[in-house]
C-alpha cells in the first residue's frame, strides 16, 4: 500500500494534470471513492494498534481534506477554462445587416376613413359615433319605418338573441342620426363613420360587414342646392377636381326627396369602362331631404327645421380609390394584401 506522503504526491500532481473535467471526476473516484487508495487506508485504521490509528487516523483525514480541496479547486478552474473557450470560439460579424423589426401601418379602410374625416372636417362638420348594437327604435321606428313596415325590407338584418328586447346589429349608419338629434338642437353638421352589417351572402361586392359614413346638416333654410355642394365638394377632394356627380330619384323611408348620387368614373372620366360597367357613373351614396316624420321622432319641429341627410360607402370609396376589386379582402386579414398599403 502507498504512504500517505505519496498518495498526497501523486494526487496533487494528477489534479494539476487533469487535462479536463471529466478525467478529473475519474482522478477522484481513484483516491477518493469507495475504493479508493485513502479509502482503503481509513478503512484498515481500526485494525491499528490504539497509538498508531490515532496518528494516522489525524493525518489521513487532514489528507483527505486537503485532497477534496485541491478537487474543488480543479474543478473550478477547468469550468472556467471551458467556459473561455466557448466565447473564443464564438464570432460576431458585425457587418452582417442587423434584425429587422416588422413596423405595422393603418388598414387601407382606417386610411380612407380618416382621409374622409378630414375633408367633412375642413367642410366645418364635427365626428360622431354611434353603437354597432342597436336598439329597433334607432335602426327603424325612429327612421320612419314602423312595425312591420315593408321598407325594412330594404335592410337585411341581423338580430341579436333575445329577442324580446328587440337588438340587432345595426344594417345602415343612419341610426346616429336619431341618437345625435335626441341629444342635440340645431343647426348641426355631423358625419357618423361606422361599421354596419348585412345578412347577406357574400360575393366581390357584399359582405355581412362593411362600412358607412353617414352625414347630417340640419339648419333654418338648408335645401338640395345644399346637398348638391356638399358632397361634390367632398368627392372632388377625395377623387380630384374634376369628378362630377348626378343625383337619380331614389327612395328612402327617411328622406323625401330621395336621391342616389353617382360620381363620374374616376379610371376612365366617364368615358365607360369595365370599372363602371361602361356606364361612366359609379353609384356611391344615399341621400336626400330629412322626412319630416324622422324630426317628429326626435321632437324637432319640422316646420322650423330643414335638413339634409346622405350615407356612402367606406370600403366602396376605397376599392375605388386603391382599385380593390374584392370587398371581401378588407376582412381577409391576408398580410400579403394589407402590405399593399
Ligand atoms: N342608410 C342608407 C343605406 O344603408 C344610405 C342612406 C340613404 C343614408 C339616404 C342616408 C340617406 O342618410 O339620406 O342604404
Amino acid at each position: 500500500m502507498d504512504s500517505l506522503e505519496e498518495i498526497k504526491k501523486n494526487a496533487l500532481n494528477s489534479i494539476e494534470k487533469a487535462a479536463d473535467e471529466e478525467a478529473l471526476k475519474l482522478l477522484k473516484i481513484e483516491y477518493l471513492g469507495r475504493s479508493g487508495n485513502l479509502t482503503m487506508i481509513l478503512r484498515g485504521l481500526k485494525d491499528m494498534p490504539e497509538a498508531e490509528r490515532r496518528v494516522m487516523g489525524a493525518l489521513a483525514n487532514a489528507l483527505r481534506q486537503e485532497l477534496e480541496g485541491a478537487f474543488q479547486n480543479g474543478e473550478k478552474n477547468l469550468g472556467a477554462i471551458a467556459k473561455t473557450a466557448h466565447f473564443k470560439q464564438e464570432k460576431i460579424d458585425i457587418s452582417l445587416p442587423g434584425a429587422k423589426i416588422p413596423v405595422g401601418h393603418l388598414h387601407p379602410l382606417t386610411k380612407i376613413k380618416k382621409e374622409v374625416e378630414e375633408i367633412f372636417i375642413s367642410l366645418g362638420f364635427e365626428v360622431v359615433e354611434g353603437p354597432e348594437m342597436e336598439r329597433e327604435h334607432y335602426a327603424f321606428d325612429a327612421l320612419n319605418m314602423p312595425k312591420d313596415h315593408p321598407a325594412r325590407e330594404m335592410w337585411d338584418t341581423l338580430w341579436l338573441e333575445p329577442l324580446k328586447d328587440r337588438m340587432l346589429l345595426r344594417p345602415q349608419t343612419s341610426s346616429v342620426q336619431i341618437r345625435y338629434m335626441e341629444k342635440h338642437e340645431p343647426p348641426f353638421r355631423i358625419i357618423a363613420p361606422g361599421r354596419v352589417f348585412r345578412y347577406e351572402a357574400t360575393d366581390v361586392s357584399h359582405d355581412i360587414q362593411f362600412h358607412q359614413v353617414e352625414g347630417l346638416v340640419v339648419g333654418e333654410d338648408i335645401s338640395v342646392a345644399n346637398l348638391k355642394h356638399i358632397t361634390l365638394s367632398f368627392f372632388r377632394k377625395l377623387f380630384g377636381k374634376d369628378s362630377q356627380i348626378r343625383l337619380r330619384p331614389s327612395f328612402f323611408p327617411f328622406v323625401e326627396p330621395g336621391f342616389e348620387v353617382d360620381i363620374s368614373c374616376a379610371q376612365c372620366q366617364g368615358r365607360g369602362c369595365s370599372v363602371c360597367k361602361s356606364s361612366g357613373w359609379l353609384e356611391v351614396m344615399g341621400a336626400g331631404m330629412v322626412h319630416p316624420n324622422v324630426f317628429k321622432a326626435v321632437g324637432y319641429n319640422p316646420k322650423l327645421w330643414r335638413g339634409f341627410a346622405f350615407g356612402v360607402g367606406l370600403d366602396r370609396l376605397a376599392m375605388t380609390k386603391y382599385k380593390i376589386p374584392d370587398i371581401r379582402f378588407f376582412s381577409e386579414n391576408d398580410i400579403r394584401f394589407l402590405r399593399q398599403f
